[in-house]
């Protein structure tokens, strides 16, 4: 996370101090790094030079609205997985005819949306999903393009929450089943068959899995070919894991070099639905020290963040690293990182080697950029953070910080209390 460096002990987003921003917006804070969003899309995007792809963004990871229009600059697309993704992906500029829709549970309002809004794929989960979405095409008077994404069951050896690719996980059609639901597909007068997807599971840190996975879907379309249904798209959905602490994942030209190398000479297409490789480690999460205690043999350090603002520890127990924004030394200590939250499972570390922090000390949570916002939520009453982004010596924020009005806005008293 190099545009996240320390100068004079001081820690600082590309030109600007850390420090200087949480004076003006107060803590606790997303914070982005303009250079490294838009220099990691360049390494992911560059690394398929030579073959026909399209690089669609997986705004699961994050979907703010100028981190979308960074990507879109960048000649980016979306691979989005609801009505209000769509809508934030048009928001931010996103052509339309870059955009790849996945998830098991369409429902019907959100494929008129996105057949009206003529997007370049729909990555269908189920037989009935197809049909939906023929009829819904029909309605509307248009061709939809489709393509199934296909479960290939291969491990990728990641955490089980977040591993799609196998036979008992609850996405895609079987590899094996799959021929039959094109058969389906081709039948269907308001599709058009034209991609074979997959999505096989997230913050992987080996390539073995993909191209394993690749391997089965080749077979796949020269099988589809041979019986007369041609794919234009392969999309191998995202899933390439980052350094959060000590994994050492192949870098984005490895994963691409492995996949080029499976792919051989091909007239395909290849859509990248990466999230996390791009944004994980563009962004911090800055918090300030509430108060610091100790019992018995433990230290707590009491931050202004929670589990609410960044998910990721107290649901999968993330590793991510924590950082004075002002270090000062001394001797280091042993503590757990919690939040304000009435839960045990309020915390961002847990048993970390830290040198010590007092009340009012700002610290950074490192590598918080993909599913930090998009997962946190107001539990206990709390405004969603503000999403700041630097660029050079320059700082916008991106987001403002919820209010207490925000917290409330469309709740209604009805008559009858
Ligand atoms: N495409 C599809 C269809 C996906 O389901 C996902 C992630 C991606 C692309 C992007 O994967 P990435 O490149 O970011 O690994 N909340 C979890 C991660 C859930 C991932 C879900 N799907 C976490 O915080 O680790």
């Amino acid at each position: 996370m190099h545009d996240f460096h320390y100068s004079n002990n001081e820690l600082f987003c590309e030109d600007v101090l850390v420090a200087e921003i949480a004076g003006e917006v107060k803590t606790p804070f997303y914070l982005y790094s303009y250079e490294a969003l838009r220099r990691h899309f360049r390494a992911f995007d560059d690394s398929f030079k030579g073959v026909g792809h399209l690089t669609c963004f997986s705004m699961k990871s994050n979907s703010n609205v100028a981190v979308l229009r960074l990507f879109a600059n960048e000649g980016g697309g979306a691979d989005i997985v609801s009505g209000g993704e769509l809508y934030r992906a048009l928001r931010a500029g996103i052509d339309p005819g870059k955009i790849v829709y996945s998830g098991v549970g369409k429902t019907v309002e959100e494929l008129e949306y996105a057949v009206s809004s003529d997007i370049l794929m729909f990555n269908s989960e189920s037989e009935q999903e197809l049909i939906a979405l023929n009829d819904v095409a029909k309605r509307l008077n248009r061709k939809a393009r489709v393509s199934i994404r296909v479960n290939p069951d291969v491990d990728p050896q990641t955490h089980p929450y977040i591993s799609t690719g196998l036979k008992e996980n609850k996405f895609g059609i079987d590899i094996k089943k799959s021929f039959e639901q094109y058969r389906v597909a081709a039948g269907l007068g308001n599709l058009t068959v034209t991609g074979v997807s997959c999505h096989i599971g997230s913050q992987l840190t080996r390539v073995s899995p993909f191209v394993d996975s690749l391997r089965k879907i080749k077979d796949l379309i020269a099988g589809l070919k041979d019986a007369g249904i041609r794919i234009r798209y392969l999309d191998m959905g995202g899933g390439l894991g980052i350094t959060y602490n000590e994994e050492k994942p192949p870098l984005p030209v490895e994963y691409a070099e492995a996949i080029k190398k499976e792919l051989g000479n091909t007239d395909l297409t290849l859509i990248l639905e990466p999230g996390r490789v791009i944004v994980g480690n563009a962004c911090i999460l800055v918090a300030k020290v509430l108060y610091t205690k100790s019992t018995g043999d433990k230290n707590f350090i009491i931050v202004d963040a929670a589990m609410n603002d960044l998910m990721r520890p107290s649901l999968y127990g993330s590793y991510h690293g924590i950082r004075a924004v002002k270090a000062k030394g001394g001797q280091r200590i042993k503590a757990d990182i919690v939040g304000p939250i009435c839960e045990s499972g309020d915390f961002l570390a847990k048993e970390r080697d830290i040198e010590p922090l007092d009340r009012g000390d700002l610290l950074a949570v490192m590598s918080a950029g993909a599913y930090g916002f998009t997962m946190s939520s107001t539990y206990n009453s709390r405004p969603r953070v503000a999403e700041v982004m630097v660029k050079g010596n320059i700082y916008s924020v991106i987001r403002k910080r919820e209010t207490y009005e925000d917290l409330v806005r469309g709740e209604e008293i009805p008559d009858f209390i």
